[in-house]
C-alpha cells in the first residue's frame, strides 16, 4: 500500500478480476462483508457519538481543531478522516483499497467529505432516490462507499438498492415501493420491473456503489441507533484494463445481460478498459445482447462503425449515432 499523505491518494495492487469488474458494471454495487476489524468499528461509533477524544494527524489548511470538533455532531463529521486508525483501517482498508484500485485506476483520490447517516430506529423507509447530481454515462470517475460501523440487520433498516439502476433513471410507482426482493448474487435486474437487494450486513461491512444507483434507507423495526458513513473516492488517471486479467475472459461471450441494458453495461465495461470511445454496436439481437439458448455467437462483435448507447435518453430508440 502506497499512501501519499500530501496528495491524499493511495495506490496498491488491484484485487478484482475481469468478471468482478463486469459484475460491478451490471449491478452498480459490490458488497464487502465485515472487512473492518471490530475494535475499529467500535472506535468509529465512539467518535461519532462524541465519546472519543479527537486526535487528527494534521489540521488541514484553513481549518482549526475547533472547526473539526464542530463538524463531529453534524451530518458531515469529516474530521474522522484525519484520525490515524480510521485512515489505516477504513479509508485504506486493504479489501476496499484493492477493489477501488481496480475500478478507479492508480493513485485513487481519497474523500474530501464524509456524511454520517444517523437514524433513530424504528422508522419508516426513506423514499427511493438517485443521489443528488448523479450522472448516467459509461464513465466511472468516482464511486461512493457506505461503511456500517455496527451490525446492521434488517431490523435496523439497512440500505436497499435497485440492481442495474445506475444506468438510467428508474421510476418506482407510488404505492408499489415495496419492490420484489432478489438475492444479491446473481442479480436479476429487468428494465420492466425494478427489484431490490437488501444490504443487511455485519459490523465492518463496506458497500461500494456506483453513485447513480437508486437506493433508500430501508424500514427499521427495533429501537436503536443506526450509524452509516458515506464517502466518495476519485479517479486521477485515465481508465485502462489494469485489474486482474482472466486469461480466458472473452469480451464477445461475456454476460452483459439482456435487452435494454446490455449495450449500457458493455459500454461501461469498455470505458473502464480504456476503449469507451471505440465502442460501436448494431442493435437488436446483435452483440452485446445474447441469450444462453442461442446456438452461435451474437453477430456484430468488434464493429468499428455503428451506433453508441444513448445515455442522455433523448431519442426514440435509445441509440446515439
Ligand atoms: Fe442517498
Amino acid at each position: 500500500m502506497k499512501y501519499d499523505k500530501e496528495k491524499r491518494t493511495f495506490d496498491c495492487e488491484p484485487t478484482l478480476t475481469d468478471s468482478q469488474v463486469l459484475e460491478f458494471c451490471r449491478n452498480g454495487y459490490l458488497i464487502l462483508d465485515a472487512v473492518v476489524p471490530d475494535e475499529i468499528n467500535q472506535l468509529s461509533c465512539d467518535y461519532l457519538d462524541g465519546k472519543l477524544p479527537a486526535n487528527p494527524i494534521y489540521i488541514p489548511e484553513g481549518l482549526t481543531f475547533e472547526d473539526l470538533e464542530s463538524f463531529r455532531t453534524t451530518g458531515e463529521p469529516s474530521g474522522i478522516m484525519l484520525e490515524e486508525w480510521f485512515i489505516e483501517h477504513v479509508l485504506l482498508n486493504p479489501q476496499l483499497a484493492g477493489a477501488l484500485r481496480s475500478l478507479l485506476g492508480k493513485n485513487v483520490g481519497l474523500p474530501a467529505i464524509i456524511s454520517h447517516h444517523r437514524a433513530e430506529c424504528p422508522a419508516g423507509p426513506q423514499g427511493w432516490h438517485h443521489d443528488a447530481d448523479c450522472v448516467f454515462g459509461p464513465e466511472v470517475n468516482f464511486v461512493e462507499v457506505f461503511y456500517y460501523p455496527q451490525d446492521t440487520p434488517r431490523e435496523l433498516g439497512p440500505t436497499e438498492v435497485i440492481p442495474g439502476s445506475h444506468i438510467r433513471r428508474v421510476r418506482v410507482e407510488a404505492g408499489k415501493e415495496e419492490l420484489r426482493e432478489v438475492p444479491r448474487t446473481p442479480p436479476h435486474f429487468v428494465v420492466w420491473e425494478p427489484t431490490k437487494v437488501v444490504t443487511d450486513a455485519p459490523a465492518g461491512s463496506i458497500i461500494i456503489h456506483h453513485q447513480s444507483v437508486m437506493h433508500r434507507k430501508g424500514p427499521s423495526t427495533v429501537k436503536g441507533l443506526r450509524r452509516m458513513l458515506k464517502h466518495n473516492y476519485w479517479r486521477t488517471v485515465p481508465p485502462e484494463r489494469d485489474w486482474i486479467i482472466e486469461p480466458d475472459f472473452d469480451f464477445q461471450t461475456a454476460d452483459y445481460w439482456g435487452h435494454g441494458v446490455a449495450k449500457y453495461i458493455a459500454h461501461m465495461f469498455y470505458w473502464l478498459c480504456g476503449k469507451g470511445d471505440d465502442f460501436r454496436i448494431m442493435g437488436g439481437q446483435a452483440w452485446p445482447w445474447h441469450n444462453r439458448n442461442q446456438i452461435g455467437k451474437s453477430y456484430g462483435y468488434g464493429l468499428t462503425e455503428g451506433y453508441r448507447p444513448n445515455w442522455r435518453n433523448n431519442n426514440v430508440d435509445d441509440y446515439a449515432a
